[in-house]
């Protein structure tokens, strides 16, 4: 509980205070989960100043549980204010909508998350007739090369999944400005402390709440943050509202709850995944480690200024194109398949470990809070079973 402005305090405070006031009806210090579908009144004219004041009268608009989230998640990204979908996708499609029209022009990164490419080619450009195109976002100069006269928004990931490059989103924003465009970023991958896009100049953050912000791998969520004017455009009239990508009461309580520890956990997933991606490079098995806080990483020193030095829980790398008798796909599934405690899963930012294998060959671990040194272990008999 806080009495006061929470604007100037440290994150760990934002994370247990933020969003969190007694409940005005019964002084519930934990945030009430309001499970309800709608909202009774006695007057007409008490549901129509409901309407204008606080938009409780139906809970696909409004809940006082999501509310609240939406309170601690722009205080977390020091945006004015927050909108929460069901779930990360939920959150771009919802924001890609809601600020493009048809004929503008959407200036999109190269490597985004599967379902987001899929979303922009097969929806905003097929049925929608949005302009698309695409440039390497690590490159400032290509960026800055594909701006056209009627582009209103460039979007990215940092870092981007899989391959884990990241954009400069303090020289994107500049770009963006100059050329009167919205920057969303997409940042599921480095939520803070590791990062805050909207203080580097981005317009709009998204984040699949669904990894890290919640951490516990048991619910989905995804949001929106940044100025309140777009924020408030797109929540109406706009997407979670006529989508139904509205985020529920109870998951909106589970990631609050998460998102007490979000700083402690991010340290983790960070120390590591620093030590598998070492471990990794210096393995006779593995051909490429990516990991953006290993100084082999061609970006490394805008890891150490954007990200505050720390490479985030995800580490993707190749194997050996032939090891023994075996190509690279039976190599890839037999490692999967040898892990012990790592499990074969897809998605990212709870507490065990995942691992997958990507349609390009890759491998992604994507490094929960285990004691490093038993996921080490585990990691180095999977190897070994292939030499065997
Ligand atoms: C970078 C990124 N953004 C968005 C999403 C979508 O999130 P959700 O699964 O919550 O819809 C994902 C999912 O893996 C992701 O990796």
């Amino acid at each position: 509980m806080s009495k006061g402005s929470l604007k100037d305090m440290a994150l760990e405070t934002l994370l247990v205070h933020g969003g969190h006031k007694p409940d005005p009806a019964t002084r519930s210090l934990a945030v009430p989960i309001y499970q309800t579908a709608t909202y009774g009144f006695d007057t007409v004219d008490e549901m129509n100043a409901s309407w204008d004041r606080t938009g409780l009268v139906y809970s696909r608009e409004g809940s006082p549980t999501v509310y609240a989230l939406e309170e601690k998640l722009a205080l977390l990204e020091g945006g004015e204010a927050a909108l929460c979908a069901s779930s990360g996708m939920g959150a771009i499609c919802s924001a890609l909508l809601s600020v493009l029209k048809r004929g503008e022009h959407l200036l999109c990164s190269e490597e985004v998350f599967s379902h987001t490419g899929v979303f922009v080619k097969e929806f905003l450009v097929d049925k929608m007739g949005v302009d698309v195109s695409y440039a390497d976002f690590r490159d400032v100069e290509n960026v800055m090369q594909n701006i056209r006269s009627n582009t209103a928004v460039l979007y990215t990931e940092t870092p981007s999944n899989p391959s884990l490059g990241l954009v400069n989103i303090q020289a994107i924003s500049r770009i963006a400005k100059e050329n009167d465009c919205l920057f969303i970023v997409d940042s599921t991958f480095a939520p803070p402390p590791i990062q805050r896009p909207l203080e580097l100049g981005a317009d709009l953050v998204i984040h699949s709440l669904t990894k890290y912000i919640n951490g516990h791998g048991d619910t989905l969520g995804g949001a929106i943050i940044g100025p309140k004017s777009i924020i408030e455009n797109i929540h109406f009239p706009g997407m979670p509202c006529f989508t139904g990508a509205c985020l529920s009461p109870f998951n909106a309580w589970l990631i609050m709850r998460g998102m007490m520890t979000l700083d402690m956990r991010i340290q983790r997933h960070c120390e590591n995944a620093l030590a598998i991606a070492s471990f990794l490079e210096q393995h006779p098995l593995v051909d490429l480690v990516n990991y953006p806080a290993l100084p082999s990483h061609p970006q490394y020193a805008l890891c150490q200024s954007q990200m505050h030095g720390m490479g985030g829980g995800i580490v993707s790398f190749w194997l050996k194109k032939k090891i023994g008798g075996l190509e690279l796909a039976e190599a890839n599934k037999k490692l999967l398949d040898s892990t012990r405690l790592m499990t074969i899963a897809t998605s990212l930012g709870e507490g065990c470990t995942l691992i997958q294998i990507e349609h390009s060959g890759m491998i992604r671990i994507a490094v929960g809070l285990e004691n490093k040194d038993d996921l080490l272990r585990d990691l180095s008999q999977a190897l070994d079973s292939l030499a065997g």
